[in-house]
């Protein structure tokens, strides 16, 4: 192949009728957007004149919903792939006010400070270690303006893929263990392995809101999501399956 050759790929097939594998064993992109992934949309696209970012992106479901609404969105993903196929699926009058950042978050780039409006990490921050976690929130602090926000959202202990790992969960909580959510791939449903590699760090309600306040936002809103008709069966477990929060920056 010349190195001219244009860069192809293809979005993996969907997977249990639900969400779509990632192309690097980092789990799956789901088809629908969450309540906090929505209020990103909404709020970026009310800024069309200042960028917002999405870390971990994949194949853009919720940054082309953002792009369709009116957004500027910078694309953020650590492999390169995700990003050509949202940028394949972008439509051609969104591709200006779309820019793809294909690099490792949050060690691999920067802003200025105040330069982004909105941020969004929906499913990507349980895959970090405890450091990387409260690094990334305070870089991510740094680069909104003053009255940015920051919308996360993160697996939780009672995410039905590790319903195994439940009573160990719960046994750390009664211990008051810190980062009572790090869980290896031996307490996944064995038909989800093969899409994910390493340890993940499940949030709970408690943890989200320390690492939050920690790293100097202030909570406008915080909760469980349900993920029914989201997730296949196999990873429901009772309507906790997720974790979702909006902040602002604390003073
Ligand atoms: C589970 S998918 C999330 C997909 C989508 N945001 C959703 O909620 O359905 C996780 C994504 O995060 C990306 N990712 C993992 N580590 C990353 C990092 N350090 N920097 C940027 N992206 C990362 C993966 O490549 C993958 O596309």
């Amino acid at each position: 192949m010349s190195v001219n050759a244009p860069f192809q790929t293809k979005m993996p097939e969907i997977f249990e009728n639900y969400y779509i594998p990632t192309l690097n064993q980092t789990g799956f992109m789901t088809l629908e957007v969450d309540e906090y992934s929505q209020e990103f949309i909404k709020y970026s696209a009310s800024f069309p004149d200042v960028p917002s970012l999405e870390i971990g992106a994949t194949y853009g479901v919720a940054t082309l919903k953002a792009l369709s609404k009116g957004a500027h969105i910078i694309a953020n993903d650590i492999d390169n792939r995700h990003l050509e196929i949202l940028k394949q699926n972008c439509p051609e009058n969104c591709k200006d006010w779309l820019t793809l950042l294909p690099r490792s978050f949050p060690e691999a780039f920067d802003f200025k400070e105040g330069a982004l409006q909105a941020v969004l990490a929906c499913r990507v921050f349980h895959f970090f270690s405890e450091d990387k976690i409260l690094e990334g929130l305070k870089k991510i602090r740094s680069w909104l303006s003053g009255d940015g926000k920051l919308f996360i959202v993160n697996e939780t202990p009672y995410f039905g893929t590790c319903r195994a790992f439940i009573p160990i969960y719960e046994e750390r909580k009664r211990l008051g263990e810190p980062w009572l959510g790090l869980v290896d791939l031996n307490y996944f449903d064995p038909t989800k392995r093969p899409f994910v590699e390493g340890t993940v760090n499940l949030f709970d309600a408690d943890t989200l809101t320390w690492v939050l306040n920690e790293a100097g936002f202030k909570i406008e809103k915080l909760s469980y999501i349900n993920r029914t008709g989201v997730f296949p069966e196999s990873a429901l477990y009772d309507g906790r399956e997720s974790i979702g929060a909006m902040t602002v920056k604390s003073d």
